[in-house]
């Protein structure tokens, strides 16, 4: 398949653009704005491939996304871009905006006329919080914060395209997603990063949230798995398949990061935090995926990816990050 992959050279994108090419056989095509969180070098590897083209661009920019689809050639479009960090929605909420519904509109209205499927890659927070069971597809909508919010409305600007148009259009919502390559922003790479450079773990509230958490090669390919076998119209749930608390996560990094459990620092909690998200994958399993990696085999083998690619995540850590993480959480980073 010829797949133009947009927000492709983020962390689930890249691994998704990867798994394609090498797994697959396909041609991909990835169009990114490259914002802090995209990174040409989390493509380093493939590319090389003569089946790989990266574009820089933004999916709201109406003459970038023709051109993409022109010089693809694609046959679908698979669209990762987002704003993705909830705490930053809650502080800038105006790029979530932006690209949710403005980006997301552009690229449904080029696909459309290109005659395009189109993949909406979106999340299990659009559910908002469940305290007990868990989330499917008929769920309401119950967003919480501006960056699920603003994802919510995509997919019902996705879902008005098949209502409207007759346009072939599928969602595939994720639950946490976890590997090599996720900006530290995020729990489980943050909490890496600081247990090995000895500075404090910043838990917010009383670490009783539960996340469900799926590794991010399971979720890239239950995506493809929705792009080949999906009904057009339809939502797919793909949740990870096991659930935890982010104190019993922390606490989990600093055993294999061989770091000290003083260094857990209870901080104010997130405004409006999500006590817990729990996400059915019945409808999928039922087309034919399930997912292969166990949390606890996942999170061992994403610390020794951050142990042994310090040359990923330095330029990060020695950059905007830093001035980030003064900012949120009013200290700075030691090293
Ligand atoms: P990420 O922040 O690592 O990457 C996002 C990518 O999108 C970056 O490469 C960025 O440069 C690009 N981008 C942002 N705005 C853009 C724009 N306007 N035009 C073009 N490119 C733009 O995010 P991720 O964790 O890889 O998430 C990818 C998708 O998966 C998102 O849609 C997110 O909502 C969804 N998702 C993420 C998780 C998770 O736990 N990370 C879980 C479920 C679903
Ligand atoms: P995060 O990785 O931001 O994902 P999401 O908010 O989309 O679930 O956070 C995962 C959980 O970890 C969430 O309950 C918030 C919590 N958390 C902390 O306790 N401390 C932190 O520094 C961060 C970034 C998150």
């Amino acid at each position: 398949m010829k797949l133009l992959v947009c927000g492709g050279a983020g962390f689930i994108g890249s691994t998704f653009a990867r798994q394609r090419l090498q797994e697959h056989g396909d041609e991909v095509t990835v169009l990114d704005k490259l914002t802090y969180a995209g990174r040409e070098e989390n493509l380093r590897d493939v590319a090389g491939d003569a089946r790989f083209r990266f574009l820089r661009g933004a999916i709201e920019d109406r003459e970038a996304v023709q051109a993409a689809i022109t010089a693809s050639a694609a046959e679908a479009i698979v669209n990762f871009a987002a704003e993705t960090h909830v705490d930053r929605s809650i502080a800038e909420p105006d790029a979530f905006v932006r690209t949710h519904a403005l980006g997301t509109y552009v690229l449904l209205d080029c696909a459309r006329a290109a005659g395009l499927r189109y993949v909406q890659v979106s999340t299990d927070e659009v559910y908002g919080s469940i305290e007990q069971g868990t989330f499917t597809e008929q769920s309401p909508l119950r967003p919480s914060s501006p960056y699920s919010a603003t994802k919510a409305g995509a997919d019902l600007l996705v879902q008005s395209y098949f209502h409207t148009y007759g346009m072939p259009v599928v969602i595939c919502r994720g639950s946490n997603n976890y590997g090599p390559y996720q900006y530290p922003e995020k729990l489980i790479p943050l909490m890496i990063l600081n247990a090995i450079h000895g500075d404090p773990l910043p838990v917010y509230g009383d670490g009783m949230q539960v996340r469900n958490w799926i590794h991010a090669s399971d979720f890239a390919a239950a995506i493809g798995h929705v792009l080949e076998h999906g009904e057009a119209g339809e939502v797919y749930n793909a949740g990870g398949p096991d659930e935890e608390a982010n104190i019993v996560v922390v606490r989990r990094i600093i055993e294999l990061a061989g770091a000290s459990a003083s260094l857990i620092e209870h901080v104010r909690d997130r405004p409006g935090h999500d006590l817990r998200y729990s996400l059915s994958s019945a409808k999928v399993r039922a087309l034919g995926w399930s997912p292969r990696v166990r949390f606890s085999d996942g999170l061992e083998q994403t610390v020794a990816w951050y142990r042994e690619n310090p040359s990923w995540w330095e330029p990060i850590r020695s950059g905007d990050y830093r001035a980030y993480y003064e900012r949120q959480y009013g200290r700075s980073l030691h090293s």
